[in-house]
């Protein structure tokens, strides 16, 4: 087997000048009389691995009029001290062998900087490009380091379902699943879909969420967790907000909303540490190019405890600052954007957990304050994005869950299993939402929502 790059850039060289291979795709390549020299990548690194390919014979010299940026490659050679000073070791290469031309005039990736508008209409080639190859990366060690934390605090990983006929959050922004045939729709008497004749029976949507489901298994096994896409037609075209994105949904039983807030704590430090200590090579690009100061700034959020809040508190304290704010502020008004990002930045100067919000702006599942008028609701709020954090006590009373689910006019029946968990061994619980592409954006700085996951669906967007 080939060594990846990475791990040949940390090899000493060799002096007994064993044979080796390594393979990737040209970034660069420069000619001279006797050598030519090239710099490939293999995705394993932001760093390329250096090659000299000796002109040595006929073949070589045609092969290398061949090669391209772009171009699928692989050297054979060994591993020589590098008089760069940007790298211990570099590869003497005897011979190549040319895999995948890539033609010069038509490949779209060419050594100048591209915009990421470009790099998304190239979402195929866009992997291959510094900045979101060290997306790539940090994305597949952020989901290990996921897991690697509800693991080793014995969360069991759930698997709930895609296709869902509750809606979770009660906004209506679902898509639907169906087989009926759309220019037939069957109907009844009343002149309403027949969905007893669609594929489930019933109307059936994609999960916005999986934590009714989440809850179901909390209330047996105490604590789980849920990772998994998640899927909303909201018609917001913003540089945050995603039709399908993954959510990371930890649910815990015997546990309130105070319990919820330190775990929900405990998670992102975790995890921003783990990124921090695994992609050393990638968070000082993006400390560099893309956002400075994230590696500090992200170590000091480590460091420092989350400040807590409640609505209210927020409200008062937005209010003495009023005039900045497009959307007005008032008890009762949803939090824009604007005045999480105002809460974070120049209140508290960090992340903020924002509690017990009024019930009309929340959904029916949350735990109902003894006020009669908030929910123990939780956000967490962060510098330079807002909300990245959506979570809650959840109502645990049969009798306020059953007024709750009336008032906001959803049907008893759907939800009759959702109620039984009220009936039989009920218990305080209490859970969260992470936006897993949320927390890229934030770790890396990211400006866009669409550049942090390999295939972006928004509004009017679902190619590859
Ligand atoms: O606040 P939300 O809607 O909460 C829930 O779905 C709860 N059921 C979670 C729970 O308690 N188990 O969403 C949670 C998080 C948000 O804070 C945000 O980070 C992310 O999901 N999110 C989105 N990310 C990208 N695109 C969208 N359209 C998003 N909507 C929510
Ligand atoms: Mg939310």
């Amino acid at each position: 087997m080939s060594l990846r790059i990475k791990k040949l850039l940390t090899m000493d060289p060799d002096e007994n000048e064993k044979l080796i291979t390594a393979e990737g795709w040209v970034r660069t390549k420069r000619d001279s009389k006797n050598f030519c020299f090239f710099e490939i990548n293999d995705g394993s690194s932001l760093k390329n691995l250096q090659v000299i390919l000796d002109k040595s014979s006929e073949k070589i010299v045609k092969t290398i009029d061949k090669i391209s940026t772009g171009a699928s490659v692989e050297f054979t050679g060994y591993l020589v001290e590098s008089p760069g000073k940007n790298q211990k070791v570099e590869l003497k290469a005897e011979n190549v062998l040319l895999w995948g031309e890539s033609p010069a005039e038509t490949y779209p990736l060419q050594k100048k900087r591209h915009s990421f508008e470009f790099l998304r209409e190239i979402a195929h080639l866009r992997p291959r490009t510094n900045t979101l190859g060290a997306v790539t990366r940090v994305r597949s060690t952020l989901s290990f380091a996921v897991h690697s934390f509800f693991q080793s605090n014995d969360f069991l990983y759930i698997h709930t379902p895609i296709i869902s006929a509750s809606d979770c959050e009660g906004a209506g922004e679902m898509f639907q699943v169906t087989t009926l045939p759309l220019d037939n729709i069957p109907k009844t008497k009343n002149g309403a879909v027949d969905y007893s004749q669609d594929f489930f029976g019933k109307q059936s949507n994609l999960t916005v969420s999986g934590q009714l489901e989440a809850e179901i298994y909390a209330l047996a096994m105490k604590n789980v967790y849920t990772f998994g896409p998640t899927f909303r037609a909201e018609n917001s075209n913003t540089s945050r907000h995603l039709a399908e994105f993954w959510m990371i949904e930890p649910e815990m039983a015997f546990c309130t909303l105070e319990g919820n807030m330190a775990v929900a704590e405990d998670f992102l430090k975790y995890i921003f540490s783990y990124v921090l200590e695994h992609c050393p090579e990638d968070m000082e690009f993006f400390n560099t190019w893309v956002e400075k100061g994230i590696v500090d700034s992200l170590r000091k959020i480590i460091e420092t405890p989350f400040v807590h809040m409640t609505y209210s508190d927020a409200v008062k304290e937005l209010e003495k600052s009023s005039s900045q704010f497009d959307f007005p502020v008032s008890w009762g008004a949803d939090l824009q954007s604007e005045h999480e990002k105002f809460l974070t930045e120049k209140v508290c100067n960090g992340p903020v957990i924002v509690t017990d919000y009024p019930k009309e702006i929340k959904a029916f599942y949350m735990k109902m304050n003894d006020d009669g008028k908030t929910v123990r609701a939780m956000d967490v709020l962060v510098p330079r994005l807002g909300e990245i954090i959506g979570g809650s006590e959840r109502e645990n009373r049969y009798d306020m869950l059953l007024k709750r689910i009336h008032e906001w006019g959803l049907q008893e029946e759907d939800y009759w299993w959702y109620l039984d968990l009220r009936k039989y061994g009920s218990v305080p619980h209490a859970g969260f939402g992470l936006g897993f592409e949320r927390v890229i954006q934030y770790i890396t700085g990211m400006q866009n929502i669409r550049d942090v996951i390999p295939f972006p669906r928004t509004v009017k967007n679902a190619e590859f």
